[in-house]
């Protein structure tokens, strides 16, 4: 099936790794020029290396912090100018830590709101007046299964992505007249170095690495921790042209995890 992909100008934010990489990669290999972001030099350099290689794909790469407005703001400008327009919106920052309520911070609320949060509000106000003027466009943001049902001890991810959603649904209402839609993908367990921080949070406290990955896999209807590319296969779909009258939803990629009906 062709997506109608080709030669659209995909800004991807957070994607030397994981799900962010995934995404970037999937885009590229449907024919998008890509712009990419991270915090450390090295991993984005490797990742830009390896999507170069496996795709061809014009990319742009910045060494950036979504949680800092203003390199948030430059790379958002910079990345329409070197692909000259912007056509798909994928949002995503690295996951909050595990922490129950009692153990969360003011410090720390303030700071993951601004990553979670904020980070969409900065990227979609900077690619909206691009989109709205060629009147098509894709906004995609990366959430979590737990905007659907809270993770234990995930409250800063049960808490605050849940205003994403609601940004999203409320933006898909402004926008779609402009041939712009807005949505969620909402991810289960897929192995990567965020999940693996998890784990190991939980090893360091006894448990062991495979008991923790068995228990996922129990749970999960398809009986398989997901892969990055069984969201970025979700991501690309929702890029697509095909994707036209899909707005305003949040999907979730995990294995069936999910348990309830809606
Ligand atoms: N994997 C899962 O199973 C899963 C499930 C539900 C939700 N999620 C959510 O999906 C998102 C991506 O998860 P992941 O598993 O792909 O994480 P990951 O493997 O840790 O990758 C995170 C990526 O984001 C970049 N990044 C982190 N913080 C950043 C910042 N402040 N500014 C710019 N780049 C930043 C990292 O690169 P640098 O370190 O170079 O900045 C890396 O490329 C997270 O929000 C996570 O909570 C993941």
């Amino acid at each position: 099936m062709d997506l109608g992909l080709k030669g659209k100008k995909a800004v991807v934010l957070a994607a030397s790794k994981g799900l962010g990489k995934a995404a970037a990669l999937a885009l590229a290999k449907e024919g998008c020029s890509l712009a990419v972001c991270s915090r450390n030099p090295e991993n984005l350099n490797q990742a830009v290396t390896e999507i170069r290689e496996q795709t061809k794909a014009p990319v742009f790469a910045e060494t950036v912090d979504v949680s800092d407005q203003n390199s948030l703001l430059q790379f958002m400008r910079k990345s329409a100018d070197a692909l000259g327009g912007l056509d798909i919106l994928i949002t995503n920052a690295g996951g909050p830590p595990v922490k129950s309520f009692e153990e969360s911070t003011e410090e720390e609320w303030h700071y993951w709101y601004e990553v979670t949060f904020m980070t969409v509000v900065r990227s979609v106000k900077s690619a909206l007046p691009i989109m709205k003027k060629q009147k098509w466009g894709r906004i995609i943001n990366i959430t979590s299964i737990s905007v659907k049902a809270p993770v234990e001890r995930l409250i800063y991810s049960n808490a605050l992505r849940l205003a994403v959603v609601g940004l999203a649904k409320s933006l898909s209402m402004e926008v779609g007249q402009f041939g712009i839609t807005v949505n969620n993908v909402a991810p289960g367990y897929h192995l990567t170095d965020g999940l693996e921080r998890i784990i190991r949070k939980r090893t360091e406290a006894g448990e062991d690495r495979q008991d923790i990955l068995s228990d996922w896999e129990n749970k999960i209807p398809m009986k398989r921790i997901g892969l990055p590319g069984d969201l970025a296969a979700l991501i690309t779909f929702l890029a697509s042209e095909q994707a036209s009258y899909i707005t305003g939803t949040t999907i979730q990629a995990d294995g069936g995890l999910y348990s309830g009906a809606l």
